[in-house]
């Protein structure tokens, strides 16, 4: 695939946000891909790259064993761009000089662009009034670049940093010190499309509407008259590998859509509704809720839990799919950011902070082939694929829901009652979330432009949900005196799952959530809002 695609490779150093450079680059309309930095020589020369990214990374390039870029990089005659390691690794290796830090420089810098570069040349934050161009710009390193290599001048510098940005203009080599790739760094976008459009000389063919006629393509080869089972869970990967499956090989493909009975108010209608009326897929709807609820009667240990969960739904999965006795692929909602973290596990070059913590994945004994139509995408790109197959905005854009679901929402032993009383707050607090406007930026209303804004607060939010605590307090109804349970409400915000922030949602919006709550679901006296942070909380309750 991709034949026709100019395309960036990037080399993975090890950094956390390495996956922000291709997401940079696709968001310019060019296609790249992350791979680990020891690929051999002759894959760099077979894959065909319009230029080449090196990212950043924890090691240092003074200590001995540490990752070097392979020579073919240097010797390709395609444009190289080094960030921060990829900068150190990039000056070591063509003769430069990088210096153990012996501080580490980290956040914002004030930048001075410096040689007119074809990297940088007007691109700036504001000038000095000498008339300097400026960037603001975020860092994060301990070492640094002492000595250019030879054919370098300089492009950049901080008062921490002289060298803060090389190039070889000649050999179309480019190094920053920053992180282009990163939101805070604000000309970064700018910086990065310049690179891959002027520098690289890329097109802009990376698009998602234009890439469903590829992707029906690829999967009408890959599986031919074969038939295909899905399991549909209602989130946004599942539904969209559906669409697109289904546009691809219409009624060759069955979907399998597990109730465990921890599924959101009318998720079940909802998901039926969207598959096998409006699209007509072939969906098999299993509730499975009374299996489920008999497993996890008495299990009070969170992983416990969750495992007992993942376990079944790969049961009821299974069971399911022995009945499609034509079925010879299985198709999952894989996405980008997976495939490069499974890629990446067990190299030297990255420090793991997430392990994954998915329901079971399904056992090899399926013997089927497995069909994964979304592995090239990142989230961002899975949604617009959504759309445009004609899902719905709100189902595409819908916050993350566990694979346990409910499961881990209901502290304690699961029971259908908790269930049943969890699942009616939980959409009281969506509807009010969906249903409460932000204001619009001023600049909007006196016609200035301005970039992506939040239109109410579940737009503003990454996850927000309702959490059953199975403990009684005493409240006043009426002229009665009640002991019911109490609800939890969170909502927080961030960029990657990884760290977030609780959400400072309005407190008449608060107010009105926690009353409808108390009013409209009987058995539940009480609301609080959870003001914790990740770290040191989770997300999740559970
Ligand atoms: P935590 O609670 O670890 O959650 O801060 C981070 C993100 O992961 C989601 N999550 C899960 N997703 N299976 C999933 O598919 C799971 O077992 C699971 N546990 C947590 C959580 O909703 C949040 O988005």
């Amino acid at each position: 695939m991709h034949a026709n695609h100019s395309k960036i490779l990037i080399l993975d150093f090890g950094s956390q946000v390495t996956q922000l450079i291709a997401r940079r680059v696709r968001e310019a309309g060019v296609f790249s891909e992350v791979f680990p930095y020891d690929v051999s020589d002759e894959f760099l020369r077979g894959y065909g790259a319009a230029g080449i990214i090196l990212s950043g990374g924890p090691a240092s390039v003074t200590e001995g064993d540490t990752p070097r870029a392979p020579a073919a990089v240097f010797e390709l005659g395609v444009p190289v761009l080094g960030i921060c390691y990829g900068m150190q690794t990039m000056a070591a290796q063509l003769g430069g000089r990088v210096e153990n830090g012996a501080v580490r420089e980290f956040g914002y810098a004030e930048l001075r662009a410096r040689g007119h570069t074809a990297l940088l040349n007007g691109i700036n934050d504001f000038v000095t009034s000498e008339g300097h161009g400026m960037l603001k710009v975020w860092m994060s390193h301990g070492d640094k670049v002492l000595d250019m290599p030879p054919g370098f001048k300089l492009m950049a510098s901080t008062d921490n940093c002289p060298i803060a940005g090389m190039a070889d203009e000649d050999r179309r080599f480019y190094a920053l010190q920053f992180h282009p790739e990163v939101t805070h760094t604000l000309q970064g976008k700018a910086i990065l499309t310049r690179f891959v459009h002027e520098i690289c000389g890329c097109k802009s063919d990376w698009n998602m509407p234009d890439y469903i006629a590829e992707a029906v393509e690829a999967i009408r080869a890959q599986v031919g008259k074969e038939e295909v089972i899905l399991g549909l869970s209602g989130g946004v990967d599942s539904s969209v590998a559906a669409a697109l499956i289904h546009r691809a090989i219409g009624d060759q493909l069955t979907c399998v859509f597990v109730d465990h009975g921890l599924l959101r108010l009318n998720e079940g209608k909802m998901v039926m509704d969207m598959f096998a009326k409006n699209l007509g897929v072939k969906v098999i709807q299993v509730d499975a809720s009374e299996q489920f609820m008999g497993k996890l009667a008495g299990v009070t240990d969170p992983e416990a839990k969750r495992k007992i969960i993942g376990a079944e739904f790969v049961e009821v999965f299974q069971r399911e799919a022995g009945r499609l006795t034509n079925a010879r692929w299985l198709a999952q909602g894989t996405i980008y950011p997976d495939v490069i973290e499974s890629a990446g596990k067990g190299k030297k070059g990255a420090h793991t902070i997430k392990s994954h913590h998915n329901v079971g994945g399904l056992p090899e004994t399926l013997n089927l082939k497995l069909l994964e139509p979304l592995r090239e995408l990142f989230k961002d790109e899975v949604r617009e694929l959504g759309v445009a197959l004609g899902l719905p905005h709100d189902m595409v854009y819908r916050h993350p829901f566990p694979g346990p679901g409910l499961g881990v929402r209901i502290l304690g032993e699961v029971k259908r009652e908790y269930a049943d009383l969890l699942r009616r707050a939980d959409a009281i607090f969506i509807e009010e979330l969906r249903n409460t406007a932000i204001p619009l930026p001023a600049e909007l209303a006196e016609g200035r432009e301005v970039g992506y804004f939040h239109k109410n607060w579940y737009d503003a939010t990454s996850q927000a949900f309702a959490v059953f605590l199975p403990v009684k307090s005493v409240g006043v109804m009426g002229d009665g005196r009640t002991y019911e349970y109490v609800v939890a409400l969170r909502a927080v915000q961030t960029q990657d799952f990884m760290t977030a922030h609780w959400a400072h949602l309005p407190h008449d919006l608060l107010g009105r959530v926690s009353n409808r709550i108390i009013n409209e679901v009987r058995g539940i006296n009480r609301v609080v809002y959870d003001i914790s942070g990740k770290p040191p909380a989770t997300i999740e309750w559970e």
